[in-house]
């Protein structure tokens, strides 16, 4: 087969046959494709797109590109959660410990930030002695012990979206509902859960910027998983303005705490509740999402949702003290406050500007393998709607030095826009499809 001839057939908005896909994602995972062909290929597909049958046989042989995961010898149904991508998105610190601790486990692969979004695996390495690098024979062992494992995904798992992800971030190839549903899906698929609920993210903070895209994107990647004898239910939510009200890796960590303990309620609790329901559901645990929320709203209230994660400290090493003493995680020195310039309401926040300026305190990378500073972020103050006097407190910048808290103070407050009338606050969650 020439390769050529799939580019021009791509870029000349013809469907690829199977054997054609199959040979790309080979040659991709075997070296034997040169990285412009590649790329070529990649940019015909964001501008021509895939049908869903392409996009399935995509994920499929990605899937199949390298190692799966089988998790059969953890008893009970294994439930994952992959999210979009969004800022101040804890969800997973929040809802991964109170699943488990209704006795669903939960043995979940996560990924690093990418851009302006932020990452599970850079949030847990910055908890002291936290250890994500977990082999297989751990992570089962884990599994069937305490019925949670937050991993980073092991380096023998689909090496075809590695390759390809690389490629996409250098190349503005990122933004394409079949490559991102391929990336998303092959790895889920490989990771080896019975039920996978997907947190579509829908608005300025995310990939998929309006709902129109979000569901065509979530449709897609529901029915690719269902495909392959997954149980799948995906959710729109916002994210018109960050999910949590700290950004930056230890600060999650701490607000995800501050959820556990029952001390922090509002949009992240709420979410949090929502998808951790859809996993108990998808698991036959509650017979109603309502139910679900209650039975994990309890578990916050009786201390077992925090118990179940200090358990996960303890399996991985942690500090457990980051659970009674804050300044465990110490928070980066240099802390300058943005104040309100004029009075009136938040109209509009660019959430992926806010995630970018969290990203210049140094709390996310600018280039690949660029090490964080964990302790660096945003706290905001505000949300949506919120009336503001002239100089009340918008938010707090931390970060390593004077220099870098400045430039990110500066990028917060262009993402942040003010009016004289209120607006309200934006749907949480827009849609549910299963
Ligand atoms: N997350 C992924 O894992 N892949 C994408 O392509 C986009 C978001």
């Amino acid at each position: 087969m020439d390769f050529q001839d799939i580019i021009i057939k791509k870029r000349d908005q013809q469907q690829l046959t199977s054997q054609e896909i199959s040979f790309f994602i080979q040659g991709v995972t075997d070296g034997s494709l040169p990285d412009y062909q590649i790329s070529a290929l990649l940019m015909a597909i964001l501008l021509n797109g895939m049908t869903p049958e392409e996009t399935a046989v995509m994920t499929k042989e990605m899937a199949n590109s390298g190692a799966t995961f089988d998790l059969s010898s953890v008893p009970g149904f294994k439930v994952d959660k992959h999210s979009t991508g969004g800022v101040a998105d804890t969800t997973t610190l929040i809802l991964a410990p109170l699943v488990a601790s209704v006795g669903v486990p939960v043995v979940k692969m996560s990924g690093r930030g990418l851009g302006f979004s932020g990452g599970t695996i850079d949030k847990l390495e910055s908890i002291p002695g936290f250890r994500v690098d977990v082999t297989e024979e751990q992570a089962l062992a884990y599994g069937r012990q305490s019925g949670i494992v937050l991993m980073s995904q092991t380096d023998n798992l689909t090496p075809a979206d590695k390759k390809l992800y690389a490629l996409r971030d250098v190349t503005g190839t990122v933004d394409s509902i079949p490559l991102i549903a391929a990336s998303i899906m092959s790895k889920k698929i490989a990771a080896g859960a019975d039920g996978i609920v997907l947190d579509v993210k829908c608005g300025s903070g995310a990939f998929m910027k309006t709902q129109e895209d979000a569901r065509a994107l979530a449709q897609v990647m529901v029915s690719m998983g269902r495909h392959v004898g997954r149980k799948v239910t995906a959710v729109i939510s916002g994210m018109d303005q960050p999910l949590g009200m700290k950004i930056g890796n230890r600060l999650e960590v701490l607000e995800a705490i501050e959820v556990l303990k029952g001390h922090t309620k509002g949009d992240l609790l709420e979410v949090s509740l929502l998808l951790g329901a859809h996993m108990l559901l998808l698991a036959n645990r509650v017979p109603t999402v309502e139910e679900g929320k209650a039975l994990l709203a309890k578990q916050i209230e009786n201390g077992q949702g925090l118990a179940k994660f200090r358990e996960l400290l303890e399996q991985q090493g942690g500090d457990v003290r980051i659970l009674s003493d804050e300044s465990s995680l110490p928070l980066s020195p240099c802390a300058l406050e943005v104040r309100a310039e004029q009075s009136g309401f938040i109209t509009h926040m660019n959430t992926a500007k806010i995630g970018r300026a969290s990203q210049e305190t140094g709390a996310g990378r600018a280039y690949k393998g660029q090490p964080l500073d964990f302790g660096a972020g945003i706290v905001m103050e505000k949300r949506l709607g919120d009336p503001v006097e002239k100089g009340d407190l918008l938010a707090t910048v931390y970060s390593g030095t004077a220099e870098k808290a400045a430039s990110a103070a500066e990028i917060l407050r262009s993402a942040i826009s003010m009016g004289p009338e209120t607006v309200s606050p934006p749907p949480l969650v827009l849609e549910i499809i299963s």
